[in-house]
Parts: C-alpha cells; sequence; structure tokens
C-alpha cells in the first residue's frame, strides 16, 4: 500500500504509546518460562508481538488476549512442548535472538524461520557465544535463518565477554545462562539496553566501565503481573512531529524513562528541544513518566559513540529532525544499523537523495542537509516500519506530500500509528 503524506498544521492535546516493544516481548517470554498464570498490562500488541505470542502458543503455552491485558499459561522449567512445526519469527529480531537462548537449553530439536527480511539478518552473534556453552545451532550457510535448535549434550555456564554491542546478544546468552545451576557471566563495556536484567532481578556489578551482569537457574522467572509502560521508541515519532510543527504542544504520558532508551530524549534537549520531565514512577524496575513537548527550533550536535546503542532504533526518526535543525546532521559509528529491519543507513540516504537533500553516505553512518526540493516523489519504506515512520513524519511537516511504499509495515510496531497521528491534529 502507497501512503500519500500531506502537510498537518500542528499537533496537540494527549498521547499514550502502546506498551514498549522490548519489554513485551521479554515479558510474553518470561511469562511463558514461569510455572502457571501471569497477566501483562499494556502488552504491544502489534506484528513483532505476535511472533513472540504465537512462537510461545507453539511451545504449549495458552496466552489469551483480553480486554487490556495479556494471560499467559507458563510450561514451567524445561516444560514445553515441542512444536509441531518450525517456529516463525516474522519480521522480529528480537523474538529469534532471545527465544534462541531460550530453545538452546530444551531437550527438543526446534526450527526457526522468519520472513525476507529477517532471513538476512545475521545470526552467528548469537550462535558464536551460545556454541561455547554448548549449545547446537545450526543456520544457513550464510549465518541467517532457518536456523535448527538441537538439544545440547550439556550446557554449561562460562564468562563472556560481548563482542557486538547489542542487548540481543546479551539476551540470548543470559537466557540460556538462566537453565544452568553455575552461574553465567556476561560483561559489557558499551551498555545496551538492561530491561533483560531488569526484569528478571539479576545482579550487575559496576567496575570501571564495564556491567558484569551474572545469571543462574535461581532467577527463574516466577508467574508475575507485569506492567509495560509506554514505548518511547515509538513516542519518538510523536516527540519530533511536535517539536517540528508550529503551534504544537503535546502531552505523551507513561513512556518508559529507563536510562538504557532516554538517549534520545538526551540528544533532542541537545539539540535545543523542549521536552519536559513531569512526572515519574517506577514498575518492576522500569521508570516511567509523561513527557510534555513544544515545539521550537533546533541545532545539529556532535552525536557520542557511547550513545549509538542507547538510540539505535530512534536515529531514523533523529535524522528528520536533523534535516530541520541548524546545520548539517551527522551520525558516525553506528554500522550496526545496516543490520536492522533493512539497511538502514541505505534506506535513509537513498529516501533523502530522492528528496534532492544533500547526502554523504559512509559505512558506518551519514550526513545529510539542505531542504527538499523534489517534492511528489514516492518513497521507499524498505518494508522497514521505522523508515515508514520516519518519512511519514517528514511528509507531516514538508509541503509538498510524497508517497511512501509498501506502508503496511508500521504494524509491525505500531498498527495504529496514522490513526494516532491525525487524532491530535
Ligand atoms: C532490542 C535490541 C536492539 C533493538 C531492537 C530491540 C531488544 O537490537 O534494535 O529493536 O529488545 O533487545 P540490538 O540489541 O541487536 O542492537
Amino acid at each position: 500500500m502507497i501512503y500519500k503524506t500531506r502537510k498537518i498544521d500542528s499537533v496537540n492535546g494527549t498521547f499514550r504509546a502502546p506498551g514498549d516493544k522490548s519489554i513485551s516481548h521479554r515479558s510474553v517470554m518470561f511469562a511463558s518460562l514461569a510455572d502457571g498464570k501471569s497477566s501483562i498490562t499494556n502488552c504491544l500488541r502489534s506484528e513483532d508481538l505476535m511472533s513472540t505470542i504465537n512462537c510461545f502458543r507453539a511451545l504449549g503455552c495458552a496466552i489469551e488476549m483480553k480486554d487490556e491485558k495479556i494471560i499467559v499459561e507458563g510450561r514451567g522449567f524445561k516444560k514445553f512442548t515441542p512444536p509441531e512445526n518450525y517456529l516463525d519469527c516474522g519480521n522480529s529480531g528480537t523474538t529469534s535472538r532471545l527465544i534462541t537462548g531460550i530453545l538452546a537449553a530444551q531437550d527438543f530439536r526446534t526450527t526457526l524461520v522468519g520472513d525476507d527480511s529477517l532471513s538476512k539478518r545475521p545470526m552467528n552473534r548469537i550462535v558464536g557465544p551460545l556454541s561455547r556453552m554448548g549449545a547446537v545451532i545450526e543456520t544457513s550457510a550464510s549465518g541467517t535463518l532457518p536456523m535448527t535448535i538441537s538439544p545440547p549434550d550439556r550446557l554449561k555456564a562460562m564468562e563472556y565477554e560481548m563482542e557486538v554491542a547489542s542487548a540481543q546478544v546479551k539476551s540470548a546468552v543470559l537466557l540460556a545462562g538462566l537453565h544452568l545451576e553455575d552461574e553465567t557471566t556476561v560483561i559489557e563495556k558499551v551498555p545496551t539496553r538492561n530491561h533483560t536484567e531488569l526484569m528478571l532481578g539479576l545482579p550487575v556489578d559496576r567496575t570501571n566501565n564495564s556491567k558484569r551482569i551474572t545469571v543462574s537457574k535461581k532467577y527463574y522467572p516466577p508467574c508475575k503481573d507485569y506492567f509495560v509502560p509506554s514505548d518511547i521508541s515509538t513516542s519518538a515519532f510523536f516527540i519530533v512531529l511536535t517539536l517540528l510543527l508550529k503551534n504544537s504542544e503535546l502531552l505523551i504520558e507513561n513512556v518508559l524513562l529507563n536510562e538504557t532508551r532516554t538517549g534520545i530524549i538526551n540528544v533532542l534537549k541537545k539539540m535545543g528541544a523542549s521536552i519536559e520531565v513531569l512526572e515519574e514512577n517506577i514498575s518492576s524496575g522500569e521508570k516511567y513518566g509523561n513527557l510534555l513537548v513544544r515545539n521550537g527550533e533546533l541545532v545539529n550536535v556532535e552525536i557520542d559513540s557511547g550513545i549509538i546503542p542507547n538510540i539505535i532504533d530512534e536515529i531514523p526518526i533523529l535524522s528528520v529532525a536533523g534535516i530541520f535543525a541548524d546545520g548539517r546532521f551527522e551520525i558516525s559509528n553506528a554500522g550496526e544499523l545496516r543490520v536492522k529491519e533493512s539497511d538502514r543507513i541505505n534506506s535513509l540516504c537513498s529516501n533523502f537523495k530522492k528528496l534532492g537533500l544533500s547526502v554523504d553516505e559512509y559505512e558506518d553512518g551519514f550526513c545529510v542537509e539542505g531542504k527538499i526540493r523534489n517534492p511528489g516523489q514516492t518513497l521507499d519504506s524498505f518494508g522497514d516500519h521505522r523508515i515508514a515512520m520516519a518519512m511519514a513524519v517528514l511528509g507531516f511537516v514538508t509541503e509538498y506530500g510524497f508517497g511512501i511504499n509498501d506502508f503496511e509495515c508500521v504494524s509491525v510496531s505500531n498498527p495504529d500509528f496514522i490513526n494516532q497521528i491525525m487524532a491530535l491534529t
């Protein structure tokens, strides 16, 4: 489906984004591991979450959608039933990487598949460390899905220093280690999102610029009532839209404010954005609060390499803010963008070039500046939800409309994206 954008005058009012995607995936997974009934309030309902939910249903968990809640009947320690067919992870990298850590410890064989995009994404980053623990995993010749996970002879605990700054890799190792009596330790030098350790209550030792996270069977999750704060990555599209539209002011409620995720707020504030945190709460170790965002002028700033993992999912929409900020927008040390739902460096650069902006693409980033000179184009979403939504925001703040193809891919994280925006105009 081609979505045609048109200029919006302003956005005002109150907005609450759906539940955070990372915490929703983990809530479904941890509730499925537990022995008995758990509930999840404000769980994201999107295609990516359905991938996780359907995988755990295929492993024998009863998962029921009930109004505001999702009710999960978990199976308990190593009690999953072998699936009758392969497990389909759809478009979801988080589903595929995290579930592999869990499946590596089970006594049956499973095969994971995914859509075209996921089938191009690297799996060796998890196969390497999990194999060191004794996991038996076979990928395609190019190190991608389909991937078969077989019962290990003996899974053993290990000490592992992270080689890629990836919360998905960290979580895969921790979830395998969760099935062992002995302690597994992950050493992390570049901080990545910490939901797995926070939600499982794992001990974290901070020593000179690194974190040591320890896990063992002792931390296997019990049944629980989970609450999922609203997604900061989804909220970021609404924050930038408000900043860029004159006479706009938005109150964004219950936004996840975990410090490994708030880099987008820090960078935008450094750029001069008016974003106020009004009220803070905490649930299951996760901070959340209300944000008051007001339109205003922005200036491009240098983006530090250490903050990249913290803003990795927000770079597409941050670059849209950068186009309208004074100076040129530049991002580097972000090679990980090339292995997301699309090659996001290429996806952004090729769309910006189509619009007549001046773009310089690097192996690990890009810079962009100038004015949109070629209205009336059809941009490519590359089937990537965050590219589609970032380009839509760009369309809502520019005079001439343009098309965005394959726009239905927004359903991966926020099926109601357009209705939510229109309700604020
Ligand atoms: C995620 C981690 C990030 C992020 C993804 C969700 C998670 O991936 O891009 O959208 O929930 O752990 P990496 O950790 O591989 O960078």
